[in-house]
């Protein structure tokens, strides 16, 4: 993992720069930085500004106005629960609730010991195969409680991405869409 001031720099650029849009935003830089570091750290921030030939303070007044844009780097393994309506209507609720519990959380968030951080997302682009998940950006579909807490101990156990009840077979890309 990049951790020096520099590689975060060149990694955010390269993220910018390889954006599959030919239109780029300041919104869509964001995400594409996000995508690639799995946080907005003050230097990916600040290379957006540079790119999108702004300032600092507004590239933030965007970021801070979006939830899912987190400032801090994630834990070691990124577990996301579908939200959306059709997961939702297919049983997310009680997927939801069984890792809460199983992680000791009371809403999303990281576990205190830095192990996982648990996301909802908004749509994971894999309706279709709802209730859908995915395992550190590793999409698994019509998952089930039991399948999510088998996914999550794999996950924690063998530093693996997990393939539990996996037939979504793409890798899902971070949540602000
Ligand atoms: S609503 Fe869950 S994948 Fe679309």
């Amino acid at each position: 993992m990049t951790t020096t001031s520099d590689g975060v720099r060149a990694k955010a650029r390269e993220a910018i720069r390889n954006q599959p849009y030919k239109t780029h935003t300041i919104l869509s830089s964001l995400l594409a930085v996000q995508d690639a570091l799995g946080f907005l750290p003050p230097e990916g921030l600040d290379e957006v500004a540079r790119h999108r030939n702004t300032t600092v303070n507004e590239v933030w007044g965007i970021a801070s106005f979006y939830p899912n844009f987190r400032f801090t780097a994630p834990a070691k393994h990124v577990v996301e629960v579908c939200w959306g309506p059709t997961c939702h209507v297919m049983g997310a609720q009680p997927i939801l609730r069984g890792l809460l519990q199983r992680l000791g959380l009371h809403a999303e968030g990281d576990t205190p010991d830095g192990a996982v951080t648990l996301k909802m997302n908004t749509c994971l682009g894999v309706c279709a195969h709802a209730p859908a998940m995915s395992f550190d950006h590793r999409l698994a579909g019509h998952m089930s409680p039991q399948k999510a807490l088998a996914g999550l101990e794999k996950l924690r156990s063998g530093d693996q991405p997990a393939h539990a009840g996996h037939d979504g077979a793409r890798t899902a890309s971070g949540g602000a869409r």
